[in-house]
């Protein structure tokens, strides 16, 4: 059912919704903020990044209070760019809040994947651009810190198709010398842009001269074997590199790859803008009964992250819901297909840098954060009244460390219970009951170590429960599906409860594991828990 209307069709075609990945320390933080200032949505670079607790810091108390401090300010940011309403799509740096990105990474429709110049495709880098490729999602590459010495962009280039796999089409090449690049070489546009980068860290949009790589003027202000470098260099791309193939790139086969230093501006605008070119409009989404397009005149969404506690005064819970089909105005009806109820989407909120506003339209590709009382959970889906269909199944990460929690104090026992449901709720931690242990005892799964960290220290600092965390040795999780699960023999292993009371075992060891999956051929032993 594709909408005429003319409106939606242009909303639709102006969106940009990106999230950029990359290793800690490659400068996330840093060009996030200056596409915000050559975006108009704040003048001076600076106030961002100073809301990010002192790196280097290195106490884990102070890596949540970063972790707490980019995810609660920055969710999403969205700005206008020269006709393009651009979405940012924040995602944690730390890896053990890897579930919590690849969960954002549900929400874009595209990366742009950030390199150090000096250090290359790093380890977090990998991950992630492995969960961008299973969605077949385009990837941009920015290869940062250009001001400083690197590694020769060539072998740069190599990297990525070694380490990644993937092939990728420079559109722009560092101009200068070597760790002292002064601007960059537009390829389509066959034009150098020279950025005054003097002086101070950019904080400002940096003034620059442009113009054809012919134009004699650059081989003086660059020097005549400088100029002439840059040229052979470009020849020899336009040889032996690959052809710019738009489809390649759509199907994230081919990386657009950019060069420039998001501390002192260069390269930056140039990015912006060819990207905004090249990178897709929202598209239409995988649900279970068929792709829904994002000009179907109806309206769906769905929920990729829950953060509870926004505002500590207001003790409130955004569900933050990315749209994928139709408009979106405030007050509407629509069916929330996992508890089948029909819901108003009464106070709808978006976040730009720090503020958030309440919102009366929005369109696909634009996240909107909804008020929850408690009803959502990450993955659902947001239908049109009416309607009934789920969008594709999210990924679930099983968790590998467990420890047995519970309060020091019993009489906090109902704070205890409604403070960790509501975070399992959040998926920051996963939630398992020992069938022969009281009320008061949970066990807990995560994927990183740092989550315990974040569930004490939330439980502590939100619902004033102090807890008792007891590490637990067991490294894996698998659903026991079968006919008679309780005959299981687990030996040493645990047997626990999910919280739809699905039974789970709880293995010390892979071969602890095996073994008992040998032992019970009639079972089976399963990653995630079969739906129903
Ligand atoms: P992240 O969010 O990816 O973790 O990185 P962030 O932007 O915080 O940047 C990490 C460090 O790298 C910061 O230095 C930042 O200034 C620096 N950086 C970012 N982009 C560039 C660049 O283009 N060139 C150079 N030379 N450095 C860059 P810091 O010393 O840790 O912090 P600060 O004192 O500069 O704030």
């Amino acid at each position: 059912m594709p909408d005429t209307e003319p409106l939606l069709q242009e909303e639709i075609q102006k969106r940009r919704t990106f999230a950029i990945i990359s290793h800690p320390d490659a400068g996330k933080t840093t060009l996030t903020e200056k596409l915000l200032l050559y975006g108009g949505a704040i003048h001076l670079a600076g106030s961002v990044k100073a809301r990010k607790a002192q790196r280097h810091a290195v106490s884990d108390w102070m890596e949540i209070e970063k972790q707490r401090g980019i995810s609660v300010t920055s969710s999403v940011l969205q700005f206008d760019y020269e006709g393009f309403r651009i979405n940012i799509l924040d995602t944690p740096g730390h890896q053990d809040f890897s579930e919590d990105t690849y969960r954002t990474l549900m929400a874009a429709d595209c990366a742009v994947m950030l390199i150090d110049v000096a250090k290359g495709v790093e380890a977090q880098t990998i991950k992630l651009f492995k969960v961008c490729k299973q969605r077949g999602i385009p990837i941009f590459t920015f290869v940062n810190k250009l001001d400083r010495v690197g590694k020769n962009p060539f072998e740069l280039m190599e990297e990525i198709e070694k380490v990644l796999g993937i092939r990728s089409y420079p559109m722009n090449w560092p101009v200068g010398i070597h760790g002292e690049y002064q601007g960059v070489y537009n390829r389509r546009k066959a034009q150098i842009e020279l950025f005054d980068t003097e002086g101070g860290h950019g904080q400002y949009i940096v003034p620059s001269t442009v113009g054809s790589v012919e134009d004699p003027s650059f081989a003086e202000l660059l020097g005549e074997a400088v100029h002439q470098n840059l040229k052979s260099e470009i020849e020899l791309l336009d040889l032996a590199g690959d052809d710019f193939d738009l489809a390649k790139v759509r199907r994230g086969e081919l990386t657009p790859m950019f060069f420039g230093s998001a501390m002192t501006n260069f390269g930056v605008r140039p990015f912006l803008e060819e990207f905004l070119r090249l990178a897709p409009p929202p598209a239409p989404r995988r649900t279970d009964a068929g792709e829904i397009a994002p000009d179907d005149g109806r309206f769906s969404a769905f929920v990729f992250k829950i953060q509870a506690n926004m505002n500590p005064a207001h003790r409130d819970r955004i569900a933050f819901a990315r749209i994928c089909s139709g408009k979106f105005v405030r007050g509407m009806e629509v069916y929330h297909l996992q508890t089948g109820k029909p819901l108003k989407l009464a106070q709808p909120q978006q976040f730009m840098a720090q503020d958030r506003a309440i919102i009366e339209e929005a369109y696909p590709g634009d996240i909107v954060g909804l008020f929850d009382p408690g009803v959502f959970g990450i993955g659902d889906t947001l239908c049109p009244m009416g309607d009934k269909f789920r969008f594709e199944d999210f990924p679930v990460f099983p968790p590998e460390q467990f420890a047995r929690v519970q309060p020091k104090d019993s009489m906090r026992r109902k704070q205890f219970i409604k403070g960790i449901t509501q975070l399992t709720q959040e998926g920051a931690v996963q939630l398992f009951r020992q069938p022969d242990y009281g009320v008061e005892s949970f066990v807990v799964g995560v994927v990183g170590s740092l989550q315990f960290d974040v569930l004490q220290y939330r439980l502590q600092g939100e619902y004033g429960v102090d807890i008792y965390i007891q590490h637990l040795p067991y490294v894996m999780a698998r659903w026991i599906a079968g006919k008679n699960t309780q005959s299981v023999n687990l030996s040493g292993d645990l047997l626990v409860l999910d919280r739809n009371e699905k039974p789970v075992a709880l293995f010390r060891s892979e071969w602890s594991f095996q073994n008992t999956a040998q032992k019970h051929p009639e079972l089976e032993f399963l990653v995630v828990p079969r739906r129903g």
